[in-house]
């Protein structure tokens, strides 16, 4: 699979993905770790509501941004497009049960809901994982030779500008968790500069300090 080459780099794409699995996978254990313990609850609760917005408005930005340029631009398997949109929307059901019970559970720590949460995640993580395979390996390809430049900065603004502006450092090290350190380089040149520094200065031990609170 190359998602550089000619046309634009759509790498970016296989770094969020990664936080995406990644952070899914985990939140089944992490939401029953919490059963019966609001003081975990509400570090998970939060966690989870954060990673559920993300993975939201990565797909929305797909509805609204890419997938239509596609449809009108190249030459697409039709089914391709329309397994994605079924995909996106199995997805999206799962993630309105999840949304649904969160605030409830991030103040009760009832295990039945934890559990229900768990359940569902654990219902969509195969769909999840075909959709985000599928898209890097056959879309991203052809993303790359169909949009321009600033369309496809478009999308990793509209991610960006959903993130509140004090938690955005601490997604920076999520998307970079699994990086490379040419992956890493690459990925925060398109990071302004001072947003750069602040990672480096605080940024990283907030997101380390986080994230070892959250998976203990
Ligand atoms: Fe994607």
């Amino acid at each position: 699979m190359s998602t550089s080459g000619p046309g634009v780099d759509t790498h970016e794409m296989v770094l969020i993905h990664r936080l995406i699995r990644r952070e899914f996978g985990q939140l089944p254990r992490l939401l029953r770790s919490a059963a019966g313990d609001r003081a975990r609850s509400k570090v998970i609760g939060a966690h989870a509501r954060e990673m559920v917005s993300f993975l939201h408005t990565h797909h929305s930005g797909e509805d609204e941004l890419l997938f239509p340029l596609l449809r009108e631009r190249a030459a697409l398997d039709p089914e391709l497009m329309d397994r994605m949109d079924a995909q996106h929307e199995q997805v999206d059901n799962a993630v309105t049960g999840i949304s649904a019970e969160l605030p409830g559970w991030t103040a009760s720590a009832d295990a039945a809901a934890g559990e229900r949460m768990a359940a569902l995640i654990e219902a969509m993580m195969p769909t999840l994982i075909d959709h985000l395979a599928e898209e890097e390996h056959k879309l991203l390809p052809i993303v790359s030779v169909t949009v321009t430049q600033s369309e496809w900065d478009a999308l990793g603004k509209h991610g960006m500008s959903a993130i509140p502006l004090t938690r955005r450092l601490v997604m920076l090290g999520h998307i970079t968790e699994e990086a490379d350190d040419a992956e890493r380089q690459t990925f925060l040149q398109v990071v302004p500069a001072p947003a750069r520094l602040a990672y480096k200065l605080i940024g990283h031990r907030q997101f380390t300090r986080e994230t070892a609170t959250i998976r203990r």
